[in-house]
């Protein structure tokens, strides 16, 4: 799929349930409806694409890179995250992330909720992803 050209422009997340689910890879299973409606995608465009459909440039390697080693060990991991929407523009969010397993306790996939930012602390994180942006390129 065609990547957005991301415009400087905001959309503020209202908390309201955004849930999507992944296969072990990130490889999306589930949106909900909230979801199609922050991010611009129908549930067919997303179902089958990898989550980092919604990856920002902005958005430093190293967090995901460490959010990787924390759920396939089978642990809760909770970060900010600027996502892409399809028509460019951004917004912020507290992604939680949690590992679904099957009745043996494998991992089986992953499942999304998303909470609103502090604005306070964004300020800050937005800062130390810039940081770590900077020594990424
Ligand atoms: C359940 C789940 C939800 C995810 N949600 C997002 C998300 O909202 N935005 C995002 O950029 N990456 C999300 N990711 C991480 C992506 O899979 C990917 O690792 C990330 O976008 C970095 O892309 P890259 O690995 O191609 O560099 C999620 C991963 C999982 C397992």
């Amino acid at each position: 799929m065609k990547r957005p050209t991301p415009v400087n422009e905001e959309v503020l997340f209202d908390g309201r349930s955004l849930i999507s689910e992944t296969d072990t890879k990130g490889i999306i299973t589930y949106v909900n409806r909230k979801f199609t409606e922050m991010t611009g995608y129908t549930a067919a465009e997303a179902v089958g694409q990898p989550h980092s459909l919604l990856r920002h440039p902005d958005m430093p390697k190293a967090g995901f890179e460490q959010m990787w080693k924390v759920i396939e060990s089978g642990k809760i991991w909770e970060g900010y995250v600027k996502n892409l929407r399809k028509d460019g523009k951004f917004y912020w969010v507290v992604v939680h992330i949690v590992p679904k397993l099957d009745e043996s306790g494998k991992i089986i996939g992953y499942i999304a909720s998303r909470k609103m930012p502090d604005r306070d602390r964004l300020k800050i994180v937005e800062e130390q992803y810039k940081e770590l942006l900077a020594q990424e390129h």
